[in-house]
């Protein structure tokens, strides 16, 4: 029996936004979504079984961690263990290259990391498909950190039916614009109940979303960046127009966010083909071709901290993690 496994993943940036659950319970999303996986901001996560009969310990960065973040890894380490028939504990270390909780999606690259190692320790089925279903579990979008460069997340009816899944598309390149690396006011899955409770938005953005899913497919088909572009910045700004229309109101932009978005709008003026979208927190995340992308770094990085990222690998384990 294996006793300690290690697995890397990175973050995911949506091009159609994961935002709303038709089964909290299970996971399952109110709408498919679509994304790049990226190349940078990695997370590495050990899975040791413990023999000692100890509970289990969750360390983030060489601190051990308590409160939400550690139920949450108990919770998700009983599913597995329910799957697995195991009552054995674990030790899980993990170190994150994202700023933690700033909506760069570091529980997507988190729960992706720990989902594989985990089903490696715990002897689960290890194919992409089984993977994806149960990192999903952890938290919805890091179904998509399963797959590498582009993926698109079947809402699916059930367990099985919901996971994510590779896609063809053309090159794209991103420019993360970090205005903020601390951890957001209010969690994505708080959020999101708020939205679906309190906002009379929420259908139409259900309803839009979906569609907008499929016109997305037909453009990655057909290698139409400005098409993507366009579709990605819209339903990004619709997320957010959906959430500011919740009671109490959430808003995750910031006055600097949208002068980062009139810097994109002003690029696209000059003839580059870029566009804006953003998760739940402030940084601004601009998507351009790979030729383009240092004009835009260059151009965006008044704003603050700029980094380029392209298309990056799924999770996978680690043969010798050094
Ligand atoms: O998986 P969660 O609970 O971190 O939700 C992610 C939600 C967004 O990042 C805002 C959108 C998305 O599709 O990734």
């Amino acid at each position: 029996m294996t006793i300690e496994a290690t697995a890397r993943a990175h973050p995911n940036m949506a091009l159609v936004k994961y935002w709303g659950k038709r089964d909290e319970q299970l996971m399952l999303p109110s709408t498919g979504s679509l994304s790049m996986t990226l190349d940078e901001f990695p997370t590495t996560t050990t899975v040791r079984l413990r023999t000692d009969g100890g509970p289990d310990v969750l360390e983030l960065n060489g601190v051990v961690a308590g409160g939400d973040a550690a139920a949450r890894v108990t919770r998700f380490l009983d599913l597995v263990r329910e799957r697995a028939g195991s009552e054995a504990r674990a030790i899980v270390r993990s170190r994150n290259e994202v700023p933690t909780g700033a909506g760069l999606a570091s529980s997507a690259s988190g729960f992706a990391a720990l989902a594989t190692a985990a089903s490696a320790v715990y002897e689960l089925p290890q194919d992409t498909t089984s993977r994806s279903r149960l990192a999903r579990r952890g938290s919805g979008s890091a179904c998509r950190s399963i797959i590498d460069r582009m993926a698109v997340w079947h809402a699916g009816t059930d367990d099985e039916s919901s996971y994510a899944e590779r896609i063809d598309a053309p090159e794209l390149a991103m420019v993360v614009v970090v205005l903020d690396s601390g951890r957001k006011k209010v969690s994505s899955r708080e959020a999101m109940r708020l939205t679906a409770a309190t906002s009379p938005f929420a259908a139409a953005w259900r309803e839009s979303t979906a569609r907008t899913l499929e016109d997305m497919l037909a453009a990655c088909r057909e290698g139409d960046v400005t098409r993507i572009g366009e579709l990605a910045e819209v339903n990004a700004l619709r997320m957010h127009a959906v959430i500011q229309s919740t009671s109490p109101s959430v808003r995750y932009l910031s006055g600097r966010s949208l002068d980062v978005f009139d810097g994109i709008e002003s690029l696209r003026a000059d003839g580059i083909g870029v566009w804006g979208t953003a998760d739940a927190g402030p940084n601004v995340v601009a998507i351009t071709r790979p030729a383009d992308a240092a004009a835009v770094a260059e151009a965006l990085t008044s704003h603050g901290e700029v980094r380029v990222v392209r298309p990056g690998p799924g999770a996978r384990l680690l043969e010798d993690p050094a």
